[in-house]
């Protein structure tokens, strides 16, 4: 599918995941996608704020996958690797961090957000929201935020246009949801492992919204969901919807 044609660009917006969301309502197809120069609303994940300065990107996509429930948490991971091969285009090394952080170093360069609305008959569509630091200096970030967040021209030197990123985001989310519908989620959680920082062997904590879990990170599962090996022997599932924030214990 063309996503690029259905692509719109707008000015400062609240969000543009709202601005999907209503398109979806109305009846919009797969593939919609919104553009905004700024948002004054923008959203993270965990109920955080996104800095949405113009210059940086703000895009959504609309989407209405036909996949089994426990195949949605794979969209999230799939967005990831689009962003990561489109940083790449650009000469950045990104690395994938679960859920769904975009880090280069341990600088976030993207970010995601996916939601799902649900009808009486399961989820109805999907929004897909990625923001990209394109322009942004993180000098000019309040301090405590300086050494977590990175850029496009802070990597480069050079300045992405954000309607060129799009259309490179765009196009690699394209590639993956195609290959998603045919192949199945084996080659798309493939792609994301070869991208993710390899902290597999290594001690982590997840914290979620009340609690700490610590453990061995193992793997992945087929639903994206985190394994861990706790110090009892057992496995644990962390679903990627519950978790905060993962990072790595030293020692
Ligand atoms: C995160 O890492 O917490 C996710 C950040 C997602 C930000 C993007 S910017 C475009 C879209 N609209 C929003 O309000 N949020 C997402």
């Amino acid at each position: 599918m063309d996503w690029l044609a259905g692509l719109e660009q707008l000015g400062r917006v609240a969000s543009t995941n709202d601005v999907i969301r209503e398109r979806g309502r109305a009846g919009a197809p797969e593939g919609t996608a919104v553009l905004a120069e700024s948002q004054n609303a923008g959203r993270g994940r965990e109920g955080r704020s996104w800095r949405s300065p113009a210059g940086n990107l703000f895009l959504s996509v609309l989407l209405r996958p036909v996949l089994p429930p426990d195949a949605l948490p794979v969209l999230p991971l799939l967005a990831g690797v689009a962003l990561a091969e489109a940083a790449a285009g650009y000469g950045v090394a990104a690395r994938l961090k679960w859920p769904n952080d975009v880090l280069v170093g341990e600088r976030k360069l993207a970010g995601i957000l996916v939601e799902a609305t649900s009808s009486g008959s399961g989820v109805e569509f999907v929004v897909v929201g990625v923001g990209m630091n394109l322009v942004l200096d993180p000098l000019e970030l309040p301090e405590e935020l300086r050494s977590r967040a990175t850029s496009i021209r802070a990597e480069t030197g050079r300045s992405i246009e954000p309607l060129a990123a799009a259309r490179a985001v765009l196009a690699r989310l394209g590639v993956w949801y195609d290959r998603l519908s045919r192949e199945g989620r084996v080659p798309v959680l493939a792609a994301w492992r070869l991208a993710a920082l390899p902290w597999w062997g290594e001690r982590v904590e997840v914290r979620s919204a009340g609690a700490r879990i610590e453990g061995v990170a193992r793997d992945i599962d087929q639903s994206g969901a985190l394994l861990l090996d706790t110090a009892d022997g057992a496995t644990l599932r962390v679903l990627s919807g519950d978790a905060r924030e993962l990072r790595r214990l030293s020692g």
